[in-house]
């Protein structure tokens, strides 16, 4: 991909830019994303923010191109405040939950993101827009709500002193609002991010504290 412009880099996925409307998202590690693009074309169908599906082929996505920045570095920049990013957080979780299953015949499960944080909200001219959805899959909603908390207290632990006080008061602000999850769906997030193989030991090995900082309610 030497001749396209590279936009940005995520954990997973190069993000080049195709033309003005369009960008190619690649996984490195190659991979299937026939799922995820039939899931983001559900949601947008829905009316829920993400970016249009063009084409997906492999581990290849064509995506509309967002304009804007990430909400991490709108408030890295003081364009977004923390008490702002928290209220969009909870609402972008409320409407993703507002939204029947697709595939689940529990009536309580819900589509959930599980990987829900400021890197994989893009602050658009037409709003919040949320990407990067290889995560998703459908369950109760308060484990969407508990993987938020828990990534953000995993940075606010992080070797990162700026970041890891931004992430330290987003949490605060973000359970502020959030009803807390459940004390198993906290313990289930835990899980799911052990076995991530997008975590290095290192990040691993910072679990535990950070689960305990997580408000959770019985059950
Ligand atoms: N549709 C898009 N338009 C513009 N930039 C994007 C788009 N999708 C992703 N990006 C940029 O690429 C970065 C990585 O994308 P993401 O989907 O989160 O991949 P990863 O799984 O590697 O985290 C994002 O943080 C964002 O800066
Ligand atoms: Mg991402």
């Amino acid at each position: 991909m030497a001749d396209l412009p590279l936009l940005a880099s995520g954990r997973d996925a190069d993000v080049f830019a195709l033309d003005e409307l369009r960008v190619l998202r690649r996984y490195r590690q190659g991979g299937d994303t026939a799922s995820e693009a039939a899931l983001m074309r559900h949601l947008r169908t829905s009316g829920y923010p993400i970016p249009a599906v063009h084409a997906s082929d492999g581990p290849d996505l064509v995506l509309e191109r967002l304009d804007g920045e990430t909400l991490l570095a709108s408030m890295l920049a003081e364009r977004t405040d923390v008490d702002t990013a928290a209220d969009l957080l909870v609402d972008l979780h409320n409407r993703l939950h507002a939204l029947p299953p697709r595939f689940s015949a529990d009536p309580a499960a819900r589509v959930l993101h599980l990987d829900l944080h400021p890197q994989n909200v893009m602050v658009t001219s037409r709003g919040p827009v949320v990407i990067d959805w290889r995560n998703a899959a459908e369950g109760p909603a308060d484990l969407d709500v508990a993987m938020t908390a828990l990534i953000l207290a995993e940075v606010a632990v992080g070797p990162d002193p700026q970041l890891a006080g931004f992430a330290h008061a987003g949490l605060d602000a973000f359970q502020r609002r959030a009803e807390p999850p459940r004390a198993g769906q906290l313990r289930r997030a835990l899980g799911l991010r052990r076995v991530d193989p997008a975590l290095s030991a290192t990040e691993k090995a910072t679990l535990v504290r950070a689960a305990a900082l997580v408000h959770t309610r019985e059950g």
